[in-house]
C-alpha cells in the first residue's frame, strides 16, 4: 500500500521543523505534497498521514474506535492519566469515562462556574502592569481556575498544597522527549532516578487530590465539577470510585490548562496587535466577544493534529492506509485553508458575523467525532470571561512584529510569550 507523499528528510529534521516551526513547515508540506501530506516525527513510532479537506476530516473523526482508536495516541501520559482516564481509553470504556466526565459541562451547571471565573480573571488582569508575558499569566490564571472550579479546592491552603503538586508533576509531562524516554525506560532505578523522583511526585499529588475527594465527600458543595461527578451513579446506583474520579480529574488538569493558557495568550497577542479589535470589545457587544474568541481559536489554534492510530488497513479519501500507520485531522492546516477562510490569515471576528456559518469540518480547534474536546463550552466561557475582564485594558505589543508559533509540549505557543506592555 502506497502513503501519500510527503517530505524525505529524515525525522529528525521533520521533528525539528514542526517544533521550533510548526505553522512554516505544516504550510510548506502543504503547499509542496497537498492534502493529505505523510510526515516522520519522533513523536511516533510510524508514519503520520495530515488530512486537512472537510470531507477527509469528518471521515477521520467518523473512524470506528475498534479500527482507529485515539487512546492510544496519549499512552506516554498513562503513568500520570491514570488506566481510567478518558485520554488513554477507547471504545465503550472511553464512552463511559466521556459520559461522567461530561455531566459537569452542560446547560445550567456550566453557567453556574461563570462568576467564579469572571472573578479570578478580574483578580489577575488587576495585578497587570508594565510588561507581562502574558503567558506565564495565563498558566497562573488557568490552574487556578482548575484548582477552584475543577478540583473544587477550598481555602489558600488546600489551593497552595495542590498547586506545589501539580507544578511537581506536569513540569515533567510537559517534557515529551523526557516522559518518552522515561516511558521506554519504566524501570525502577531507586528513588533519586528520574522515574523514582516522578513516581514519587505523582504519588505526593494522589495522596492530595484523593484527600480533596474525601473531605467534599464528606462535605458536599455545588460549586465546583468534583461536587458534580460525586453525584452522578452508575447503572448499579454506585458512585465513582475515587481512583475513577482522579483519573479524570487529572484528564481535566491535563487536557485543559495549557490548551486553554496557550488560547489566551494567543488571544492577547493578537488583539495588541489590533487595537481597534480590541477597542470594539469595550462596546460589550456578545457576539462580537464570541466572535474573537472564534477567530483566535481559528487563526491560533493551541492544538495541530487529532491523532488516530490505525489497527487495520482503513480507507480515508480515496487512499487506502496500512495499519500501524498513524492519521490525523490536521487541525492548524484545516483552519486555515485560503479555499475556506478567504484572508485566512489574517485575524478578522468580523468574518464570523458576516456571511453564512463556516462548514462545521472546517472549525475544529476542539477536534471532533466522539473525541471531541469535552471541555469546549468551558474553555470558550472562559476565554469569553477573561478577554471581557480584559477589554478595558490598555495594552500595546512590546516588539511591533507579530510573534511566530512554536511548540510548546503537546501546543502551540506565542514564541515570545505573547509579551505586551500594560498601561
Ligand atoms: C482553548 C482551549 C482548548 C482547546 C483548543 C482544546 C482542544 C482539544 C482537542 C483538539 C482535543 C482532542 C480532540 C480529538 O482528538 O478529536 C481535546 C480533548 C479533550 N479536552 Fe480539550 N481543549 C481545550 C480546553 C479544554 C478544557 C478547559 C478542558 C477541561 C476542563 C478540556 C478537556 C478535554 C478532554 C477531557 C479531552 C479528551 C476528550 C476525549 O478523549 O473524549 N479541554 N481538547
Amino acid at each position: 500500500m502506497q502513503l501519500p507523499p510527503g517530505p524525505r528528510a529524515p525525522a529528525a529534521w521533520q521533528t525539528v521543523g514542526w517544533t521550533v516551526r510548526p505553522a512554516a513547515f505544516l504550510r510548506r508540506v502543504h503547499e509542496r505534497f497537498g492534502d493529505p501530506v505523510t510526515v516522520r516525527t519522533y513523536w511516533m513510532d510510524e508514519p503520520l498521514v495530515l488530512f486537512s479537506h472537510p470531507d477527509a476530516v469528518r471521515e477521520v473523526f467518523r473512524l470506528d474506535p475498534a479500527v482507529a482508536p485515539a487512546g492510544q495516541s496519549w499512552e506516554f501520559l498513562r503513568p500520570f492519566a491514570g488506566p481510567h482516564s478518558i485520554l488513554v481509553l477507547d471504545g465503550d470504556e472511553h464512552l463511559r469515562e466521556r459520559r461522567l466526565i461530561q455531566t459537569p459541562f452542560h446547560g445550567e451547571r456550566m453557567r453556574a462556574f461563570r462568576p467564579a471565573v469572571a472573578e479570578l480573571a478580574r483578580a489577575e488582569l488587576s495585578t497587570w502592569s508594565g510588561r507581562v508575558v502574558t503567558l506565564e499569566r495565563m498558566k497562573h490564571l488557568t490552574l487556578e481556575t482548575i484548582l477552584r472550579i475543577v478540583f473544587g479546592a477550598r481555602g489558600k491552603e488546600e489551593a497552595a498544597q495542590l498547586r506545589d503538586a501539580v507544578h511537581g508533576t506536569l513540569d515533567t509531562v510537559r517534557s515529551m522527549p523526557r516522559m518518552l524516554a522515561m516511558s521506554l525506560v519504566q524501570r525502577d532505578l531507586g528513588p533519586r532516578s528520574p522515574w523514582g523522583r516522578f513516581r514519587l511526585a505523582v504519588e505526593r499529588f494522589d495522596e492530595l487530590l484523593l484527600d480533596v475527594v474525601a473531605r467534599r465527600r464528606a462535605e458536599p458543595g455545588e460549586d465546583s465539577m468534583l461536587a458534580v461527578l460525586l453525584e452522578q451513579r452508575d447503572e448499579h446506583g454506585n458512585p465513582p470510585t475515587d481512583r475513577r474520579l482522579r483519573d479524570q480529574l487529572v484528564a481535566l488538569l491535563a487536557a485543559g490548562h495549557d490548551t486553554s493558557a496557550a488560547s489566551l495568550a494567543w488571544a492577547f497577542e493578537r488583539l495588541a496587535r489590533h487595537p481597534h479589535i480590541h477597542a470594539r470589545l469595550r462596546e460589550g457587544d456578545p457576539a462580537y466577544l464570541d466572535a474573537v474568541v472564534k477567530e483566535v481559536l481559528r487563526v491560533r489554534p493551541a492544538l495541530t493534529i487529532a491523532p488516530r492510530r490505525l489497527l487495520e488497513p482503513v480507507g480515508v479519501a480515496g487512499w487506502t492506509l496500512p495499519a500501524g500507520v498513524h492519521v490525523a485531522a490536521c487541525l492548524w492546516l484545516a483552519l486555515r485553508r485560503e479555499d475556506l477562510w478567504p484572508r485566512a490569515w489574517a485575524f478578522r471576528p468580523e468574518r464570523w458575523l458576516e456571511g453564512p456559518p463556516p462548514n462545521p469540518m472546517s472549525w475544529i480547534p476542539f477536534g471532533g467525532g466522539v473525541r471531541r474536546c469535552a471541555g469546549a463550552p468551558f474553555a470558550e466561557m472562559e476565554m469569553r470571561e477573561v478577554l471581557s475582564a480584559a477589554a478595558d485594558l490598555r495594552i500595546r505589543p512590546v516588539r511591533p512584529e507579530s510573534e511566530r508559533a512554536r511548540r510548546s509540549a503537546l501546543v502551540v505557543t506565542p514564541h515570545r510569550g505573547g509579551e505586551v506592555l500594560v498601561g
